[in-house]
Formats: C-alpha cells, structure tokens, sequence
C-alpha cells in the first residue's frame, strides 16, 4: 500500500517528509516522490525504484520549505517510472497532490479533462484528482473547497493529501472509503500528516483519525475537520503510546527477526490487564458486552486474510471448546461476496494485524449490513477495522514491520484464548476452578516461548540442509492444523520455495503421492490427543523416502526414532499449543530465507497491508 507523509511548521519539510517515508518503506512501493513550496512555487523531487534513489537525487538537487508532500507508490495504473511517481501537479503549477487508493472511474474522468483542454504527464488514474482540484480552483474556491468538489467525481476508495502555492499556510486532506487512513499528527506549532502513524512517531504522539468522507485543513498551529457534506466535525486526539524506539531495527538484522523475538514481551503485553492471575477472571472492556447479551449469541463468523484467517482457524477451536458457540471460519475476500446467512445474534468477529486489509474491511460493512455485531481482534491502534466494530481487542503486539506476519499471528491467537475464556465466563461454560486452570497455563507461556527462541541456533543450522529444497509440506492436525498452513505461508512467502498446508489426515487422499526425497514434510507432532494419528503419518512419509523434521514435545524419545529431525518444544497444554508449535516454523522460515539471500522484510510482490483488491 502507498505511503503519504505531509508537514507543515517552522522546520524544513523536506527531511522530515524523507524521513517519514523511509518509515513506511515496510509497506511496499516501487518509486516515491516529495514537493514542497519553495519561493511561492511547486518543487518537485520524484524517483523510480527505492527511497534511496530519490534522497540522491535530493541531495544532489536539494529543495526546501516549511509546507511539503511526500509519497511512496505502488503502481496500479502506469508503470512504476518517475513520471508516474506521485505528487502529481496541476498544468498551471499552482497545485500538487498525492494519493493513495484507485480511481475506478479515472477513464471517464480523464477523457472528460482532456476534452476540457487538460493535459496529462502521465498513465495515473492518480493525475485526474489534481486536474480536477484545478478546475474548481479556477472558480475562485479554497483549497479546502475544490479539493471536496473534486473527490466527490471519484468513484472508489481514496487518500488525497493537496497543497497550493495560493494558500502556502494549509495542506488539505481527505479520506473515502478504506484505501488506507489518514492520521493528522498534532506538534507544537507544526502538524504532520501520514498514512501509517510510525512515519511521524518520532515527533508526536497526538493523533486525529480522519473518518471516511471527513476533509481536513490542516495549518501549522490549528486544524479544521468537515464531513463532505461541509458539516463541522469534532474530532477525537488519540494518544499513542508506542516507543517510536519498537519500530525500529535494535540489534537484529531484520524486522521479521526482531518481531519473531520480541514475541515473549508481546504475549505479556496481550494478556496485561486483561485477566487476573488469582481469580482466572477475563476482563474485555472493549468488547461492550454483557452477560445477557452473551448468552444471545448463537454463533461466530470469522472473517480474516492470509496469517489472520490461519489464526481464526484456531480461534474456531478455542471459542467452541471453551464457550461452546458454533464458530465458523471465511476467507474475507470470500464472506465479502457470498451473501452469509448472518443477524442480530451472529457475531462477525475479523481479524487483522493492519486493520485496513480492504477484504477485511469489506466483510466488517458486509456484516453491518446484515445487523451482525462486529468485533475486531486489531493491533494498528486507530485503524478502521477498530473504529468501525461495535467491539475490539487489541493485539498490543506493537508495530508489526516485517511483511511477514510473526508476532500478530501469537498475539491474535491469544486475544482469542482470552476471548474464548470471557465468553465461557460470562455463559457460564467454565467454572471458576476451569478459569483459575487456564490462568495458570496463560501464566506460563511467555516464559515458554522464550525457552524456545533460546534455541535459535538449531535453526540456523538446520536451515544449511534445507535452503535447497524447492518444495515442502507441512502437516498438523486438530488445533495445530491451522499452524501448518501458516508455517507454509512464512515459507513461500519470505523464501518463494513452494510450501503447502495440509491437514495430515488428508495425505493419503492425494499429497502422499508427492512425497520422496526431494520434499521434505515437517509435521507438528506434540503429545496430544491426537499423537498417535500424527505418528502414523510421519511413519507413512518415512516409508516414501520423504524426509521428515518434527517439531514435538520435550522428552517424546520416540519421535527421535521416526523423524530425520527433531525440534523440540516444551511441554504446553493443547489449547495454547499453536502459539508454542509455530515458533519453530517461524525461525525455520526466516533462516531458510537468510540463506537463500531473499528479502526477508520486504518480499517481492507483498505488501505490508492489502489495501486494493
Ligand atoms: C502474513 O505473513 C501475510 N503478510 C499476509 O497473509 C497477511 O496476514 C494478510 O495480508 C492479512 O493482513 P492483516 O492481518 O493486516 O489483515
């Protein structure tokens, strides 16, 4: 997803718009650009390829100002090229604009502006929005007006940050839809503008969250907020408390690296205040629920993209064993479309580390209009999904940097166990000797998981032996089934080796067939009470010539017979057992990718947050 970055203060605009961008490189991008009003006029810098390109070219073509733009694009429509690099600015120069979403209807819009005389510099959709803001500038609008008439013309989701040298005090900003927020940062004396809040962390802490269909003026030491529709708009300051220091690398070489290692602080982070350790007592205040309304509920619809949907895979075990409420698990991008069977006693319950994945986004309107209650499990604080459920649970995991998804998947499946605990609390499913018990266990496990990062030099090592390997398959079963689809995922996605999941009493209904020396089967194989099932299928890959690495439970001596290798996990009991078994295949999946010289944080063709279809 595109990144903006806007300021507007006494300092020069220029490095803290760079150095906002560079915050954002996690998101994914192809070229980037930064304007500035320099001597009442436009200043452009734009780049194809990595920011790095384009600070060269600022440094050897410097441009500065105290009121500037700046953006990192991910191409939709144009190739990525400098010309097509955003900010985009009008024919008369007088106005410049950056843009994150797609102008469904730019064709139109576009053959409508070049039959009026306009002339395009480039294949964006993104150009029709400045030519547009020109047009009702002509009328003798403000800013703040042209650029509300001209995103009423685009169909779509949008982002749109617009400056012009005819009011050098104010940068305009609107939001449509859900291609990504638009967080207005609140200084002393200046304001920034971004569409991540870690761009602008390091200067404030004070944030606005625009709302869909809210327009923004936003001047050095003030800020004026309207619907579209031009009705004023009292917004809320949210403070953030993360420590800009978390978003950044530290010791580790990779985000992904720090983010699987800090997975320990953020599960005590998670359950912080949540539950109380003597009594097993669940606390959701953000949920607004009572235990009338609990008891209502008949079933849960989970609804959730790639790592998250993995995660609400294990929720359905957790919510159903616990609280006894039928759970039912959808790809978002499938819920959004397939009309569900859902009402005022269902819950639609998504999950997303971004909070802005437009699926998930999606399904969360889709269930709206069918009156379902809508919770999010959520960790960007301030993103739509958590502003527009009726209840929330943050993952309180901290900024998640690397593209892959590590320590969002832990913290997910933990606020499910704490969910899965409050509901059996408030329906009664659970005594307070069941509560005290999970208590005790929950207790446990940070200490647990980071006995397990501890042993990190074992992947690295088995790594060496693995690296080549051009195809893999990962089995598990019950409530580590979903694990092994998610240590495919890590897999594919980091090291673009081919891995699948799959659930290992499927093998011999096709994927046995694969199995032979070049493919090797990792299999989640922990003393449950599926053990013996599991044991079967790593012998029958065995008899295949497959190799077979384990990841089992400390002091199970047999595996050690079956298996070529064993990683091995401390004891834990089954229902937290998927935040302990998937450790292992995250570090699995982050040295075979080191060897193999991928980029770990920024995989190619990912992006950190899926904000277009
Ligand atoms: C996870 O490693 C992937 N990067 C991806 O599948 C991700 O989980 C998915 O895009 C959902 O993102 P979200 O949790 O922010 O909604």
């Amino acid at each position: 997803m595109c990144g903006i970055v806007g300021y507007i203060g006494p300092q020069d605009a220029a490095p803290i718009i760079l150095d906002g961008l560079k915050r954002l490189e996690y998101r994914g991008y192809d070229s980037a650009g930064l304007a500035v009003i320099q001597d009442s006029a436009i200043a452009v810098r734009r780049d194809v390829g990595k920011l790095d390109n384009l600070t060269r070219l600022f440094q050897q073509s410097p441009i500065s100002g105290q009121i500037g733009v700046g953006h990192t694009r991910w191409a939709t429509h144009g190739e990525p090229s400098a010309r097509n690099a955003h900010p985009h600015i009008s024919m008369s120069g007088r106005v410049v604009v950056v843009h994150n979403g797609i102008v469904e209807n730019y064709r139109e819009l576009k053959d409508e502006l070049i039959a009026g005389g306009a002339v395009f510099n480039s294949d964006t959709d993104t150009e029709v929005i400045v030519h547009l803001i020109e047009r009702y500038l002509g009328c003798d609008s403000s800013l703040t007006e042209a650029t509300r008439l001209a995103v009423q013309h685009l169909r779509g989701a949008h982002a749109v940050v617009a400056m012009s040298i005819q009011e050098p005090d104010r940068l305009v900003t609107t939001r449509i839809g859900n291609a990504g927020g638009v967080a207005i940062g609140l200084g002393d004396g200046e304001n920034f503008i971004a569409s991540d809040i870690p761009a602008v962390l390091g200067h404030t802490r004070r944030f606005i969250f625009l709302e869909s269909r809210q327009i923004a003026t936003v001047t050095c030491d003030g800020y004026m907020i309207q619907t579209l529709g031009g009705e004023p708009v009292l917004a809320r300051i949210a403070s953030i408390d993360w420590n800009p220091m978390s978003a950044e690398l530290g010791e580790y070489k990779h985000f992904m690296q720090k983010e699987i290692f800090e997975q320990a602080r953020a599960l005590t982070d998670t359950v912080r205040g949540r539950i109380d350790f003597e009594t097993g007592q669940v606390t959701l205040t953000d949920l607004k629920l009572t235990a009338e309304e609990a008891g209502r509920i008949n079933r849960i619809v989970a609804a959730a993209c790639g790592t998250s949907a993995y995660s609400a895979l294990i929720g359905k075990y957790l919510v159903e064993e616990l609280a006894r409420i039928p759970v039912e698990v959808d790809y978002a991008s499938e819920f959004r479309y397939r009309d569900p069977i859902i009402d005022s006693d269902s819950v639609v319950l998504t999950i997303t580390q971004s909070g802005e994945t437009v699926d998930t986004l999606a399904a969360i309107e889709e269930a709206r209009l069918k009156k379902a209650r809508v919770w999010s499990i959520v960790n960007a604080i301030g993103s739509q999904a958590m502003r527009l459920s009726d209840g929330f649970i943050t993952m309180q995991a901290g900024p998640e940097i690397g593209v892959a998804s590590t320590k969002a998947f832990t913290t997910s499946v933990m606020d499910q166990v704490l969910l899965a605990l409050y509901l059996g609390q408030l329906r009664g499913t659970l005594s307070a000797a069941d509560l005290r018990r999970h208590a005790r266990d929950i207790a446990r496990l940070p200490d647990i998981v980071g006995r397990v990062l501890e042993d990190n030099a074992r992947y690295s090592e088995l790594a060496v032996g693995l690296a080549g390997f051009n195809n893999f398959l990962y089995l598990g079963r019950g409530i580590n089934y979903p694990v092994a689809l998610e240590g495919a995922l890590k897999l594919k996605e980091i090291s673009y080796i081919h891995a699948e999941g799959y659930p290992a009493g499927e093998m011999k209904h096709g994927p046995i067939a694969l199995i032979n020396e070049n493919m090797p089967t990792l299999a989640i194989i922990l003393r449950d009470h599926v053990y013996d099932k599991m044991l079967s299928q790593v012998e029958q890959a065995r008899a295949r010539g497959g190799i077979v690495i384990a990841v089992a439970t400390e002091g199970d001596t047999l595996i050690a017979e079956k298996a070529d290798h064993v990683l091995y996990v401390p004891e834990v009991p089954e229902l937290l057992s998927p935040i302990v078994s998937v450790i292992p295949l995250q570090l699995l999946a982050y040295h075979i990718a080191v060897r193999r010289g991928a980029d770990v944080d920024k995989p190619r063709n990912l992006a950190k947050s899926v904000t277009v279809e």
